[in-house]
């Protein structure tokens, strides 16, 4: 069957400086009750498990890993060639291709080695493509300094550190046809014509009330995936809705349940379709408000962990 997930909220979070998974009892014994698998939300980033050139912090990230093991859980870790959320000694950092390349090999050799049989799925490759289809070749540093080739070497110096893993693209506004997806599907092809460990293709489920209504659009996408024998995922699903007076009405939230059950839906109509994973289950630490002014309510659970109808409508959906 499917495996339900969930980000588990920390990595210097919401600016607090506090890991709600770490500090917060109730949170962290939801995220062990309530769901199968887990994704640090922002511990296995570069800019918190690997800060300094030569230093690496394990902690939060191993916190997370520690906990699935002792309840089961499968972890998918997150991620390791992203255009965000790097350290300042990379991004403003004066190295050589020959340089960076050695970092990135080091980085991922380190980090999928030392989760290696404990991480089983990881997002290799994070929104490498934008909305036009065009590979990010100018926010990306590895794209831009080393040239698209350097993704074929992540997948594959991810898979000589640990074989098992199942290795994924990911990306946002993937989730139905368009033109980000096209490209997603024609890269995948080429790495799989050339024989690089790619095994999945990861669609993150960040949707917004007003903009991505439910349909068909996800298992017709999942599937073009599917048909060329890849596994598919929906690995951050929340969904965002703009709020009046700081409130979301009860018309708004029956219809974010509909948004959600589509997303449970869409993977469970396509074969290899094996995980869903929610960015959070509380609204109480969702990241959408920081980031999205003026939007919130995005995820299943208020503040005060009541459930939402999105509660119901994705138990009904399973
Ligand atoms: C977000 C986290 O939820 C926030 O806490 C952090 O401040 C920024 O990143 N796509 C991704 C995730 O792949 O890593 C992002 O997570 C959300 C969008």
């Amino acid at each position: 069957g499917v495996v339900v997930g969930t980000a588990a909220a920390g990595g210097g979070h919401l600016g607090t400086g506090r890991d709600p998974f770490q500090v917060d009892e109730r949170y962290r014994a939801l995220v062990g009750s309530e769901f199968s698998s887990v994704t640090p939300e922002n511990q296995l980033k570069w800019e918190y498990v690997h800060p300094e050139r030569d230093g690496y912090t394990f902690e939060a990230a191993d916190d997370v890993v520690d906990f699935a093991q002792e309840h089961g859980m499968v972890v998918r870790g997150h991620t390791l060639l992203w255009h965000s959320q790097n350290p300042a000694w990379l991004e403003q950092g004066d190295y050589s291709p020959a340089e960076l390349r050695e970092i990135l090999h080091e980085h991922v050799t380190t980090v999928v080695g030392r989760y290696a049989g404990r991480v089983a799925q990881w997002d290799v490759a994070n929104e490498i493509i934008d909305e036009r289809g065009r590979l990010r070749t100018q926010e990306n540093i590895w794209l831009r300094e080393l040239g698209p080739g350097v993704i074929a070497d992540a997948f594959r110096w991810a898979h000589e550190a640990d074989p098992d893993a199942l290795l994924f693209l990911n990306d946002y506004d993937a989730e139905v046809v368009n033109a980000k997806s096209d490209a997603y599907l024609a890269l995948a092809t080429d790495l799989l014509a050339q024989g690089v460990p790619v095994h999945g293709f990861g669609v993150q489920g960040h949707l917004v009330l007003e903009r991505d209504p439910p349909g068909e659009g996800l298992a017709a996408n999942l599937q073009r995936f599917a048909d060329l024998g890849l596994a598919t995922a929906v690995t951050e699903a929340d969904v965002r809705m703009v709020l009046e007076d700081g409130r979301a009405t009860p018309e708004q939230l029956a219809l974010q349940g509909e948004y959600y059950a589509n997303l449970v839906a869409g993977c469970l109509a396509v074969a290899g379709c094996d995980s869903i994973t929610l960015w959070g289950f509380t609204d109480r630490y969702s990241w959408v408000p920081s980031w999205f002014e003026g939007l919130g309510a995005a995820t299943v659970l208020t503040e005060d962990y009541v459930p939402k109808p999105a509660y119901d409508a994705v138990a009904a959906a399973l």
